[in-house]
């Protein structure tokens, strides 16, 4: 560790969450943790769980969630470099000199900054000033309040705004640092965006952080239709989901996303009244994208264009999609004359498109209808490449419950292609092997929290490995003592197996108890949120003596279970073997006499 990340684990380690977050939220101690409503979401009841021992924060509603560092960032939208500074002065711990402070790249990117929060109301006057393209807009559809809502705007040709910036105080550098501009070869500055209709791209926080611009010259097809901004520091195109920004709330509120290919489409559905959308701009999702879904919602309603590419879009996101843990369904346009979302509402109304999308179908259902369609008469390895892909979607998926789910889906549809489902599901179980860093899907999505009840949540073994892993995060000391009766291997939940993993890797490194805040701060979100679970399934810390017991307990129970397992099968070669072979039943005794001494020494009544 270098000193700017010992400094960050100093820090984190002393924050304390509970007060960072309850400085903007009300918090309520509830046993070990705090609930409160969840600022990251239009909340009603307290989801968001804050944990001072491990110290972070996460919403079973919204699934935001991370360590104190995150919580700033998020909430207060800081910079990393804010956040720590914020909390090291809180916590007196003294940051290490920055290795090259660069105040002039600082400056410009301040200004940068400042000229995107310009140029939207810059170009969006411009618009209002040319009645031609106001014109065009309204003829797209657009009301009036969506082109004042979404700060819709207008690029006049040449090189005006580098014209008009000076005298807003922005310099050159400043637009180009901020994609407004560029500097071409021959030295010279040009305006990127020229004679197109602007649609701000706008961050979680709705400032802008870039523009696309659609072409407004007709006859000109070496034009491209949509110009965006390059990739700068503010907009990264792979990090991005146009309408995002707005869409959000109710995306967690419903559970599902609906994402389209178009600005146009994005906006006409949401003036109909459909509020949970996105649009992909066009592209197959990008892991980042899909993780970004993820935290909204669970299920996702793809709805591109009817044409080739859109199919071709929805097939290369799915694996893509199915990798986060989102149930994928793909909505499409046949049977209309409608190429895109936009044009259905237009021709058929709300209606029709609300059918569309509650009529969106599975994503194997989708996949095999293309097959069909591009093989009427399938050949045998036409329909085993079919298989293969299939495969391997499913294999993608991370929660069992979820990809069992899929399987079911997947039997009646594969059948025709005289799969049976017996045989997927022995192919995935040898085939495919299962994604040891990140077993589950978040954990959080398994429950339902306005009622409280866990639904597919641990019972029985699953469910004191659970108590297990609990006890040791909230023990980091026991880490030690377990490990060494405890391999990951007898771990059966899944998510349990990967966490108590980690937890012997850390400790293993300096052979010391792991902090649970750094380990905390490591996990993923579906991580995360299981252990945020836990915590609310297993209130209170154990005292540390108590919490001795109950891991001794749970080695005995382990062991007598691995005794158990090893007797039966001891049993079956026994039958095989028959009463004649002496030897096997001496190890046949030998077991259940180590049974029998793990059951009298057990300590609970
Ligand atoms: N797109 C792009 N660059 C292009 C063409 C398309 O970035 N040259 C992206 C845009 O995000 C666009 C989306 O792909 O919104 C869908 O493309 P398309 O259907 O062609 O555009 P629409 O949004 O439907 O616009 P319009 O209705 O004006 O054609
Ligand atoms: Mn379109």
């Amino acid at each position: 560790m270098g000193p700017f990340e010992q400094a960050r684990e100093e820090i984190r380690s002393r924050a304390d969450i509970v007060s960072v977050v309850g400085r903007h939220v009300p918090l309520k101690r509830r046993g070990s943790y705090h609930v409160g409503r969840c600022p990251f979401h239009d909340d009603r009841s307290p989801s968001l769980h804050v944990n001072p021992q491990l110290g972070i924060y996460k919403c079973f509603v919204c699934g935001a969630g991370g360590d104190v560092f995150k919580f700033l960032m998020e909430h207060e939208h800081m910079n990393f470099r804010e956040a720590m500074e914020q909390l090291a002065h809180e916590t007196g711990v003294q940051l290490p000199e920055r290795t090259a402070p660069d105040p002039a790249a600082q400056a410009l990117s301040q200004a940068a900054r400042s000229a995107l929060d310009w140029a939207m109301a810059w170009f969006h006057e411009r618009l209002l000033e040319t009645p031609k393209v106001l014109e065009y807009a309204r003829s797209r559809g657009m009301s009036d309040s969506d082109i004042a809502d979404f700060r819709i705007g207008f690029a006049p040709g040449g090189d005006t705004m580098l014209a008009a910036a000076p005298a807003a105080g922005h310099g050159r550098e400043a637009l180009v640092a901020a994609g407004l501009a560029v500097r071409t070869d021959s030295g010279h500055w040009r305006d990127r965006f020229r004679l197109r209709l602007v649609f701000p791209l706008l961050d979680l926080s709705k400032r802008p952080i870039g523009f696309a611009g659609r072409n407004l010259q007709s006859g000109k097809p070496d034009i491209p239709k949509y110009l965006n901004s390059p990739e700068t520091e503010f907009y990264r195109k792979s990090h991005f989901l146009y309408g995002l920004s707005h869409s959000r709330q109710e995306a967690a509120k419903q559970g599902e996303v609906v994402v389209v290919e178009g600005y146009m489409d994005w906006m006409a559905l949401w003036r109909h009244g459909l509020r949970n959308v996105v649009a992909a701009s066009g592209t197959a999702f990008t892991k980042d994208q899909a993780k970004l879904l993820a935290r909204q919602a669970k299920r996702v309603v793809c709805f591109f264009d009817g044409d080739k590419a859109g199919i071709q879009a929805a097939e290369r996101s799915l694996p893509v999609l199915l990798t986060e843990g989102l149930e994928v369904r793909v909505a499409n346009l046949e049977g209309t004359e409608a190429k895109d979302p936009d044009e259905l509402l237009k021709s058929k109304g709300a209606d029709a498109l609300r059918e569309r999308i509650s009529g969106a179908r599975h994503w194997v259902d989708f996949l095999l209808d293309g097959f069909w369609k591009n093989h009427p008469r399938p050949s045998p390895d036409q329909r085993a490449d079919f298989l293969r892909r299939i495969h391997a979607l499913l294999g993608a998926i991370p929660d069992a419950a979820l990809r069992e789910q899929c399987v079911q889906a997947a039997a009646p549809f594969l059948e025709r292609l005289g799969i049976r489902e017996s045989d997927l599901r022995e192919t995935l179980k040898n085939g495919v092997p299962p994604p040891p860093a990140a077993p589950a899907g978040p954990a959080w999505r398994n429950q339902d929290v306005h009622t409280g009840q866990k639904k597919d949540i641990l019972t029985g073994i699953r469910r004191a490995e659970a108590q297990f892993v609990h006890l040791v995060l909230s023990h980091p000391v026991l880490v030690l003592d377990a490990r060494d009766h405890v391999h990951p291997s007898d771990l059966v939940e899944p998510r349990c197996r990967a966490l108590w993993d980690m937890l012997c890797a850390q400790s293993e490194i300096d052979n010391a108890p792991p902090d649970p805040k750094s380990f905390a701060a490591g996990l993923d979100s579906s991580l995360a949120g299981f252990v945020a679970e836990l915590f609310q399934l297993f209130e209170g810390k154990p005292d540390e003596m108590v919490g001795r017991k109950e891991l001794d307990d749970f080695v005995r129970d382990l062991m007598a279970r691995k005794l158990k397992e090893k007797r039966r099968k001891l049993a079956a070669a026994f039958r095989i073997a028959g009463e004649s072979n002496p030897s096997k039943l001496d190890e046949m005794n030998q077991l259940l006499a180590q049974e029998a001494a793990i059951f009298s020494t057990r300590t609970d009544t």
